[in-house]
C-alpha cells in the first residue's frame, strides 16, 4: 500500500469519496491504524491531553511533537502523516514557523503540518507551501485558543462568526493549504464551507457535510479512564474497560499464584533462546 498524496485527496473530494483520518501518537497506535487502512494519520497535539495528561494542548512543546511524530512514522511508513505545530511554534515570525515546521518533517518525518488559524496565519501558510511543506488548516474550535474562546464550544453559530469562518477557509485555500479541519462547527456551516472550497474539509463535530472525518484515537477506542462522553464522538470499542479488566485478572492471578503456570516456565532441558522479544 502506498501513502495517499495531497493530489489524490483533492481527487477524492471531486469524486465524493470520503477521507478517513485518525490521530495516532506512537508506534503501536500508528501500526494498527495503518493495518486497518486509514487514509491519513494525524499526530495531533491532543497528545497533550490523551497521552501526556495535561488538561489542555497548550503545554505541548515542539520537542514533544517531534518525538511522537518520529515514533508514529516508524509504525506507519506507508501512510500519509500530518503533524500538528503546537502552541506558539508558529505566529512569532515566518522564519520561526518555517524552522519549526521543518523539524516536524526532517526529524519527525511527517509528510505535512497542521496549524490552527485562518486569515491571520495565511502569510505563514503561504511561506510554508512555497518551501515545499504541505499545510493542513484547522478552524472552528481551535483548542490552542481555549482560554481566549472561553471554553470548548460550537463555533460559527452567529452569522458574523459564520462569515468569518468562511473567509478564513477561503484565505487558507488561497494561501495554498491542501485541506482544512473543521472542528465543532454547525453542520450547515461546515457543509457550506465544504461546497465553497476545492480542497477537502475534514470534520470533527462538524456533521455530515464534510469531505472527510477525523477522530481522536482514544475517543474512538474509549481508551481513557474516566472516559468523557462527547456528542460528536462515536466509540467503536471499549478498550479502557478491556485493559483494566485484563490488568485486574493479572493481579488476581499473581496474588493467587495461578500465573505463571507450568507452561510459562523454563525447564533445564528446554530450548533457551526466544526469537525476538517484541
Ligand atoms: O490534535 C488533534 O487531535 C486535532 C484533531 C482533533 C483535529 O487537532
Ligand atoms: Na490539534
Amino acid at each position: 500500500k502506498q501513502a495517499l498524496t495531497i493530489t489524490k485527496m483533492k481527487k477524492m473530494k471531486q469524486l465524493g469519496e470520503a477521507i478517513s483520518m485518525l490521530t495516532a501518537y506512537d508506534y503501536p497506535s500508528a501500526k494498527l491504524a495503518e493495518e486497518a487502512g486509514i487514509d491519513i494519520i494525524l499526530v495531533g497535539d491532543s497528545l497533550g491531553n490523551v497521552v501526556l495528561g495535561y488538561d489542555t494542548t497548550i503545554p505541548v512543546t515542539l520537542d514533544d511533537m517531534v518525538y511522537h511524530t518520529r515514533a508514529t512514522v516508524r509504525g506507519a511508513a506507508n501512510t500519509f502523516v500530518v503533524a500538528d505545530l503546537s502552541f506558539m511554534t508558529y505566529r512569532l515570525s515566518v522564519e520561526t514557523t518555517l524552522r519549526n515546521a521543518a523539524r516536524l518533517m526532517q526529524e519527525g518525518r511527517a509528510h505535512a503540518v497542521k496549524m490552527e488559524g485562518g486569515a491571520d496565519i495565511a502569510d505563514e501558510v503561504a511561506a510554508l507551501v512555497r518551501a515545499g511543506i504541505p499545510v493542513m488548516g484547522h478552524i472552528g474550535l481551535t483548542p490552542q485558543s481555549v482560554h481566549q474562546l472561553g471554553g470548548y464550544k460550537v463555533q460559527g453559530k452567529l452569522p458574523k462568526e459564520a462569515q468569518q469562518l468562511i473567509d478564513d477557509a477561503k484565505a487558507l485555500e488561497a494561501a495554498g493549504a491542501f485541506a482544512i479541519v473543521l472542528e465543532l462547527v454547525t453542520e450547515p456551516l461546515a457543509a457550506a464551507i465544504t461546497q465553497e472550497l476545492s480542497i477537502p474539509t475534514i470534520g470533527i463535530g462538524a456533521g455530515r457535510g464534510c469531505d472527510g472525518q477525523v477522530l481522536v484515537y482514544h475517543d474512538l477506542l474509549k481508551y481513557a479512564s474516566p472516559y468523557r462522553e462527547k456528542k460528536f464522538v462515536k466509540t467503536y470499542a471499549d478498550i479502557g474497560t478491556t485493559i483494566r479488566e485484563a490488568i485486574s485478572s493479572y493481579i488476581t492471578e499473581v496474588k493467587s499464584r495461578a500465573f505463571p503456570a507450568e507452561q510459562h516456565a523454563f525447564g533445564v532441558q528446554e530450548q533457551s533462546e526466544i526469537a525476538n522479544l517484541y
